[in-house]
């Protein structure tokens, strides 16, 4: 992310069926949909596809769609773009950025690398083009440990840029590694004392959470996963009621998954603000959808060489996933 973004305009869109209007434009476009679980139900209900990041990168490597409308944020819509360069890629909202990529610049993070000769860099998916380009192998949630595992022993690996999910991993593997010290202003705003104040009224609750958060939640939960794993466990788990701590947008497709169970938000340390809410995610509408569509605008645009050397740990990953 360069340049200060102004979102589009949507004021002038009331009277029209937006939800038949995007089916019309899918359609006259070739286009897909492509969503996260963090956006808001209204969007993930218009979606052809709904992922976590794994499983959105890898429908991006396969669709056949000219078009591909990224409801997500920057990051994803970049990782589509980077195996798809021949497609259109649109993101309703250029300024759906996320805190781990903007907070790990691509020249601050070369200085960081440079300190560690011979060093084999792993970064989790959340970090720009930029940045893939300089490392040696990408990660999501649901296969860093893997990815870790793939790393011979006798490496040191520098980890970039979430370092709850590095310290989360440290735990697992028992490899050391070097930790950038980023963090999701969503995940680090769950707040340990009000988890388990939710947790003493509703004692049969199973507390789930995505590793992003900090370390003092994670050693209270009962599960840490993905957004897809944290879908999986809640559809396969007997409980019936969890503590869910992450992005609260995930909540509609667990309704829809287990609507017989009970899903409680995890609570941020603001009793008044919706901090677990992901400000980047939820700017996806299906007012900017729509127009997007309509306009083919706004398109991501990549530098070649950059996808280029951006393409390589990523066909890494997705071999080894
Ligand atoms: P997932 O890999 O679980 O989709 O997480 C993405 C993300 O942005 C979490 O904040
Ligand atoms: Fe980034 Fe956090 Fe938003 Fe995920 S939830 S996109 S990590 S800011």
């Amino acid at each position: 992310m360069n340049a200060p973004v102004i979102s589009p305009d949507t004021s002038d869109l009331a009277s029209l069926d937006l939800d038949e209007e995007i089916r019309r434009l899918k359609k006259e476009r070739n286009a897909v949909i492509l969503a996260h679980y963090y956006q808001e139900g209204e969007v993930q209900d218009l979606a052809d596809f709904i992922g976590d990041s794994l499983q959105l990168a890898q429908q991006a490597k396969k669709t056949q769609a000219d078009v591909i409308l990224f409801a997500g944020v920057h990051f994803m819509a970049e990782v589509a773009k980077i195996l798809n360069p021949e497609r259109t890629v649109l993101v309703p909202d250029m300024a759906a950025g996320c805190s781990l990529a903007d907070g790990c610049p691509a020249d601050r993070f070369r200085a960081w690398k440079a300190r560690y000769e011979n060093a084999f860099t792993i970064s989790y998916i959340n970090c720009s083009a930029a940045v893939k380009a300089e490392s040696d192998l990408i990660c999501t949630s649901s296969n860093a440990e893997k990815m870790v595992a793939s790393v011979p022993a006798d490496k040191t690996i520098l980890f970039a840029p979430d370092r709850n999910l590095g310290k989360y991993l440290i735990k697992k593997t028992g490899r050391d590694m070097v930790l950038w010290p980023g963090s999701c202003l969503v995940h680090e705003t769950f707040s340990l004392k009000r988890v388990l104040d939710l947790k003493r009224k509703h004692p049969e609750a199973k507390v789930i959470a995505h590793p992003e958060c900090e370390e003092p939640v994670l050693d209270e939960s009962d599960f840490i996963g993905s957004t897809a794993a944290l879908l999986r466990f809640v559809e396969q788990d007997p409980s019936e009621t969890f503590i869910v701590v992450t992005e609260s947008g995930i909540l509609h497709q667990m309704k829809k998954l287990a609507p017989h169970k009970t899903f409680l938000a995890g609570p941020p340390e603001e009793e008044s603000c919706s901090c677990n809410e992901c400000p980047f995610m939820r700017l996806n509408t299906p007012e900017k959808i729509y127009l997007a569509l309509r306009d083919l605008s706004p398109e991501l645009h990549m530098n070649e060489d950059e996808r280029l050397r951006a393409r390589a740990p990523i066909e890494r990953m997705l071999e080894l996933s």
